[in-house]
């Protein structure tokens, strides 16, 4: 079985132009979900990159950091962390609003998600402006962990989002302009 490389996974990522509105490209990642040996190296890759940093716990960002966030954490043998958008945890939990390009938004963590002190590395698919991520960082220090860092499949260029999470350890396994 052939090893895809990071540069032929950018073959995987499709561009749709003009979606959700018109002048945005739309990096669309099913194609490289419904490739299983491209979706095996990208986990295979981004796991890599956890562990690189020896976390306690994978925190996954719904809904499409869930996609990449627990197949990483079952590989390593690490407990997921769901943050959730704003009220489907069923638990005692801790919000925090960050804004959109339109409007604002509120992601949810259980109170309980993760032990004091533990190291936890933030996954999502992809990492835009760093509103997001950000966001999801907040929520785990307000649950007592420390961010190992944070990974993505996909790091759009230009929308500042590096620079945002600045404070933070950032992997990103594809990059586009
Ligand atoms: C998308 C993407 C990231 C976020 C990146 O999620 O999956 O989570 O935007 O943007 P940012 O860096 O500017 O915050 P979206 O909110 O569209 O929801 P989804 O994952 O449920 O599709
Ligand atoms: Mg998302």
């Amino acid at each position: 079985c052939r090893r895809i490389t990071g540069v032929e996974l950018q073959g995987y990522i499709r561009t749709i132009p003009d979606f959700p509105r018109p002048g945005i490209l739309f990096r669309d990642i099913t194609p490289l979900l419904g490739n299983a040996a491209a979706f095996r190296a990208a986990i295979d890759a981004m796991a890599a990159a956890a562990e690189a940093v020896q976390p306690g716990a994978i925190v996954g960002i719904e809904s499409r950091g869930f996609l990449f966030g627990a197949p990483i954490a079952d590989r390593l043998g690490l407990p997921f962390v769901p943050i959730r958008k704003e009220g489907k945890l069923p638990a005692a939990r801790l919000t925090v609003e960050y804004a959109l390009e339109y409007g604002e938004s509120r992601l949810d963590i259980h109170q309980d998600a993760l032990e004091a002190g533990t190291a936890a590395y933030i996954v999502d698919d992809v990492l835009a402006t760093g509103g997001t991520a950000l966001a999801a960082a907040k929520l785990v220090e307000l649950v007592g962990g420390h961010v190992a860092g944070a990974g993505f499949l996909i790091e759009l260029r230009g929308l500042g989002g590096r620079e945002r999470l600045g404070a933070y350890r950032v992997d990103a396994l594809l990059s586009f302009e």
